[in-house]
């Protein structure tokens, strides 16, 4: 009687919905973090050994030491879009597949950045916190003046699919100029079609009324704006950060807030995260919130199953739907 092979071994390093991990138990023995513990690096890894695949969440630092702990780890598939919690170089060297969870979200994080935006720029955030705080006696004319959305200029600063959506809403909802700045320029019929034009960092800076950060996080792209940066800007100007926290030097931030160097923020992620700098937390012209750009029930969903598909793929049929590195 052939002796049936054990089945592989899956770690959910977080609480997630209870799909997730019924989808997963028909291929596979998973453990799960259904109290939604704050695991360690070192209890992530201990409980790492003995798995063949982890489905993890953007946050859990894949390593070269990491990996030397784990030799039956063959994929770690992220339910983000952003991988930079991979060491990708490490993970090939052990022949551990890295997956991302692009596309499914796109549209989703497009409406929150502009959401951001548009509280940031219209001073919502702010100016409800004054009325709760029973601060509205009167109507005046130049009470919570804001600055104009439809009709302004929109500098993004990475024009992926996110950028190129947010774009989009941007030229065609509110009659925005848009201009980008991205690594490498997009080519001419991606370009008409969100109605954006190529400029250098510099000049969008020093012309955008609101800047946008949709970038990725890595060594290269680390404080992309920071004192220098933040000193080009129009002292009229917003700043929305949706990319990662590190993107923008948050100290450096908050300064330029405190000065009305520039008029105002909006963030969603942080340096630190969930650590928020307290000087952000000391000024009133930054709206704030907890990384959610992503968060509907229906994306987060289509995010998770996403990296459910790619750990079938890769470990039941040999090939994973969104792979990030040769392994
Ligand atoms: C992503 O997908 O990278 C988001 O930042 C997580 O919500």
């Amino acid at each position: 009687m052939a002796i049936p092979s054990p089945r592989s071994r899956i770690l959910i390093t977080r609480a997630i919905f209870p799909e997730v991990a019924q989808r997963l138990s028909e291929h596979f023995d998973v453990e799960s973090n259904t109290a939604d513990d704050d695991w360690s690096a070192e209890e992530i890894a201990s409980r790492l050994q003995d798995k063949t695949g982890a489905l993890t969440f953007g946050l859990e630092r894949i390593t070269e030491p990491l990996l030397a702990r784990c030799p039956s780890l063959k994929i770690c598939a992220n339910m983000t879009v952003g991988y930079n919690n991979f060491d990708l170089d490490a993970m090939s060297a052990a022949g551990v597949l890295g997956t991302n969870a692009p596309d499914v979200l796109t549209e989703t994080t497009a409406d929150f950045g502009f959401a951001l935006l548009m509280a940031t720029a219209r001073r919502v955030t702010e100016s409800e916190h004054f009325l709760r705080a029973g601060k509205w006696t009167r109507w005046n004319y130049e009470m919570f003046s804001g600055a104009e959305v439809h009709g302004s200029t929109l500098g993004i600063i990475g024009m992926g699919r996110i950028g190129q959506a947010i774009a989009r809403r941007a030229a065609f909802g509110f009659g925005m100029q848009v201009m980008y700045h991205n690594r490498s320029r997009l080519g001419a019929a991606t370009e008409a079609d969100c109605r954006a034009s190529y400029v250098s960092k510099q000049e969008l800076l020093q012309t955008a009324d609101h800047v946008l950060l949709v970038v990725p996080y890595s060594k290269e792209s680390h404080h992309t704006i920071g004192a220098a940066e933040l000193a080009l800007m129009k002292p009229t100007a917003t700043l929305i950060n949706i990319a990662r926290g590190g993107i923008v030097d948050d100290a450096a931030l908050a300064v330029a807030l405190r000065d009305k160097r520039i008029a105002a923020a909006g963030l969603d992620v942080f340096e630190g995260e969930p650590q928020v700098h307290p000087d952000l937390l000391a000024v009133p012209n930054v709206v704030l919130t907890p990384h959610i750009a992503s968060a509907t029930a229906g994306t987060r969903r289509a995010m998770a199953m996403l990296a459910v598909d790619n750990l079938i793929g890769y470990l039941v049929h040999s090939k994973a739907v969104t792979p990030l590195n040769a392994a």
